[in-house]
């Protein structure tokens, strides 16, 4: 049962070799492993999960509606610009969450500036590479009762 649930969505298992140029050096290991230490520092639980499956994103979002998960941390990724089923369960538990991707989608393709997850988010964070998830993570703690001594 964690408190703060870190998903990240497909491809970015891939991070440090992946498009380094848009998505930067940083291996997800990493950014996990910062997340982790953000959350220790103040006693907080944080379980981290990268799924290529729609099907086992969803299922994990489903699952944080009853185990106890106060709030959610996602990229989505690609499923941003086409997963209704993901948005829907979002909808569906009403955690609150936080939308984080490395790069500025909205300097990208077009197919990028489209998200079924923007409107249901309390916050979105884009363009800051892995800063973005430590904001994020900082953000959800605090609001999660836990103390920020990040800053
Ligand atoms: C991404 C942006 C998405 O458009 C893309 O499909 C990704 C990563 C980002 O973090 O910048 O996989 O979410």
């Amino acid at each position: 049962m964690p408190d703060i649930l870190l998903l990240h969505g497909p491809n970015l298992n891939l991070l440090g070799t992946r498009e380094p140029g848009i998505y930067g050096a940083c291996t997800l290991e990493e950014i996990n492993h910062w997340a982790l230490e953000q959350c220790n520092a103040v006693g907080a639980r944080l379980e981290t999960l990268q799924s290529n499956s729609e099907c086992e994103l969803v299922d994990r979002v489903q699952l944080a509606g009853t185990d106890g998960t106060r709030f959610i941390v996602i990229n989505p990724a690609a499923f941003t610009h086409t997963s209704i089923a993901l948005r829907d369960a979002f909808a569906a538990v009403g955690l609150p969450f936080i939308e984080v991707h490395l790069s500025n989608v909205h300097a990208r393709e077009p197919f990028r500036q489209k998200s079924f997850f923007s409107d249901l988010a309390q916050a979105v964070l884009c363009g800051l590479g892995p800063r973005g998830y430590a904001a994020a993570v900082d953000a959800a703690l605090e609001q999660s009762g836990f103390r920020d001594t990040s800053t």
